[in-house]
């Protein structure tokens, strides 16, 4: 699918990933509405992209005003072709931890922004791409896109809920991905590695270096330009579909 002159959602899209990945976007001709809870780095991110952006303030999880911002989407745009789902939170703490047992409101919580508020985006967001009238030439509709993490696969103490939260977003690929091929959308996930992003920033320095060299190749974190990119690769080649990607420098994170 060509991104040019086509219609996004990026959730997340006021920092890290997701702000990266909407200024790929809209470099390459699309035209971006970035969804986050972060009202002032929006609004930044909106004035720094220009007129092709849009910053709305929503939650993810918010299952009315998620609904409502379709409808808001569908009656100013007039289509969808992507969503781009980056929102997510990272917490992390032991099930038997210093302070006592894991607390369950915390574990709902990681879920139910990470899993809960990806897949009430994706569901309004496939009916909307469904709607999509494909002109001359066209073979998909449109490219759903969600973030999953390596910790989905080899999770760290201490990301008990996190990891379940990332596993059920690669888990939910293929399912979405055979459903919505009648209707000629892709599912794809990302599963990224050590990303240079505010959520690693918060880090003291000798732990992001020591974190950067834990990556076999190229030994340092990843550049949000590096999953932007490939989000726009997605876009475009059609073949993709059905898969989660690694984006990690193939590291493989250790017990802790
Ligand atoms: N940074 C990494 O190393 C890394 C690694 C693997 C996976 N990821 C995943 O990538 C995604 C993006 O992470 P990032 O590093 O860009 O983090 P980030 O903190 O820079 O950005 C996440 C954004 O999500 C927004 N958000 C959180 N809850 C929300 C909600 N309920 N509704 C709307 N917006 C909400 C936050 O306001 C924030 O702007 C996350 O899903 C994260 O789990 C990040």
């Amino acid at each position: 699918m060509l991104v040019k002159g086509k219609v996004f959602v990026v959730t997340g899209g006021a920092s890290g990933l997701g702000a990266e990945t909407a200024t790929h976007l809209v470099g390459l001709g699309g035209k971006v509405i970035m969804v986050d809870m972060n009202h002032e780095l929006g609004t930044e991110m909106q004035h720094r992209l220009g007129e092709h952006s849009e910053f709305v303030k929503l939650d993810v999880t918010d299952e009315s005003a998620v609904e409502q911002f379709y409808k808001n989407v569908a009656e100013k745009y007039g289509q969808l072709n992507g969503l781009i789902n980056c929102a997510g939170i990272g917490p992390s703490a032991k099930v038997l931890g210093k302070n006592g047992i894991h607390d369950l409101a915390a574990f709902q919580k990681v879920l139910n922004i990470n899993v809960t508020g990806t897949f009430n985006m994706l569901r309004f967001a496939a009916d909307l791409i469904s709607k999509y009238e494909l002109k001359s030439g066209e073979e998909e509709r449109g490219v759903i896109v969600n973030t999953a993490s390596v910790a989905a696969y080899d999770g760290q103490i201490g990301q008990t809920a996190y990891s379940a939260s990332k596993g059920a977003v690669v888990a939910m690929t293929l399912p979405l991905a055979r459903e919505l091929a009648q209707h000629a959308i892709r599912v794809m996930t990302i599963a990224p590695g050590i990303m240079e992003t505010p959520m690693l920033k918060g880090l003291p320095e000798k732990v992001q270096e020591a974190l950067g060299a834990m990556v076999p190749f190229p030994p340092r974190l990843a550049k949000p330009e590096e999953f932007a990119h490939l989000v726009g690769h997605i876009m475009e080649n059609a073949y993709l579909n059905g898969e989660v990607i690694r984006l990690d420098g193939a590291i493989r994170m250790q017990p802790k």
